[in-house]
């Protein structure tokens, strides 16, 4: 198994619709093990395809019971609301409180090809919810409302210019601002 690079905001293939599967054969297999690790390393509970920079349908968790994953997998039924601190690989360091359906029923199929039907509530519903917009070129911050997802995108360019630039301790409050006229892309 090999790991991957896990893609973060800003990354075009982030915002694209993954394809659909079609054929389950050995490379699709070898990717889902490759995916499998990377998350471990990160570590995370679930990634998905388009975070390694593949636009396939299909993601791999795991809630602590061993990994798993799921192929062209659609909500067919979510049903009241759930607020949640929620996080992303993608966009590493941050997390913000999002309402979302708290129980979903999760369709797909397995590598075998074999129907999957998943009814679940609370983090695992909020996982499948987050993963499957993945698949659909979204990222968490769109489920916020337009101010909240303002502040959140200065937050996101703050921590990637500390990244990139950090500030010296020695540095005074002169260095801190011309630090912040910077704009990145
Ligand atoms: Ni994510």
């Amino acid at each position: 198994m090999a790991s991957y690079d896990i893609r973060v905001i800003g990354d075009p293939v982030l915002r694209q619709k993954a394809r659909g599967v079609n054929d389950i054969d050995g490379s699709l297999v070898r990717l889902v093990d490759d995916m499998i690790e990377t998350m471990y390393e990160a570590p995370g509970i679930g990634l998905a395809a388009p975070q390694v920079g593949v636009q396939k349908r299909l993601f791999v968790w795991d809630m602590g019971e061993g990994p798993r994953v799921i192929v062209n997998p659609e909500i067919v039924e979510s049903d009241g609301e759930w607020l949640y601190d929620e996080g992303c690989l993608s966009v590493p360091g941050l997390s913000w409180e999002i309402i979302r359906p708290k129980t979903v029923h999760l369709v797909g199929r397995d590598l075998d090809g074999n129907e999957m039907s998943l009814e679940v509530d609370e983090l695992e519903a909020r996982l499948f919810q987050h993963e499957i917009d993945h698949l659909d070129g979204t990222l968490l911050i769109e489920r916020l409302d337009s101010d909240a997802r303002k502040t959140a995108l200065k937050a996101i360019r703050d921590l990637q210019l500390a990244e990139v630039m950090p500030v010296p301790p020695s540095a005074g409050p002169a260095n801190t601002r011309a630090g912040q006229d910077l704009r990145l892309p």
